[in-house]
């Protein structure tokens, strides 16, 4: 089972990095083949809003984005990591999303079909901000839900930790460590129940 694991923030040891890496330890306990993308290390534009993607469902802007869209569409889960920022995602994790409008036009406008089942398809979705509000994560949330259904994905599940603002602040507490470990593992599992 391959599941990709996709980095989105620009700090490489940050709180998301480390609860991710976590994750992907889980997964590939589950015997997982995991690949794992470290957006802050590639080069990837932002979506030019040029609408190339029409003729073939594929972006065509040349860069490393190029290297993910294939591995998107076969994957059978998706674990992404963001921290919050201003309410969203990070604008690393930003630009990636919004470059995959190419497949939201493969789908919708060109193949007309999905590209599993949403149902087989499943996404993990992790975060974390440094103050405890109610609405923290509403607003990533809100954007996440939409970019997996693009993808054809099931918001499987989305890990949330408050309170975490400097690189590391996340080692102080190892339970959510071992949240993230369990997740990795469980969406495997979940996956493998629909087979
Ligand atoms: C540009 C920027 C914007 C941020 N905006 C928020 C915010 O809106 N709410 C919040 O609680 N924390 C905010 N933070 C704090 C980060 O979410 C926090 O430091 C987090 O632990 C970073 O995760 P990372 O180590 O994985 O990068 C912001 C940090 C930066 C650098």
């Amino acid at each position: 089972m391959k599941i990709l694991a996709i980095y989105g923030s620009p700090r490489r040891e940050g709180n998301t990095s480390l609860l991710l890496k976590e994750a992907v330890k889980g997964a590939q306990k589950a015997g997982a083949e995991v690949e794992e993308i470290v957006l802050r290390d590639l080069n990837i534009s932002p979506c030019l809003e040029i609408y190339g993607c029409k003729q073939t469902g594929r972006c065509v802007i040349k860069d490393d984005f190029q290297r993910i869209h294939d591995a998107l569409l076969t994957c059978r889960g998706l674990m992404l990591a963001s921290p919050i920022f201003f309410y969203t995602v990070s604008a690393h994790t930003k630009i990636f999303m919004d470059r995959c409008q190419s497949l939201w036009v493969k789908k919708y406008w060109i193949d007309k079909a999905g590209f599993g089942t949403r149902r087989d398809r499943k996404g993990l979705f992790i975060s974390v901000g440094a103050t405890t509000g109610k609405k923290l994560f509403e607003g990533a949330l809100l954007s996440i839900r939409y970019f997996f259904d693009a993808l054809d994905m099931e918001l499987w599940r989305a890990l949330t930790c408050r309170g975490l603002d400097l690189a590391g602040d996340v080692l102080k507490y190892p339970e959510f460590l071992d949240e993230a470990h369990r997740a990795g593992e469980e969406l495997c599992a979940a996956i493998e129940g629909m087979d």
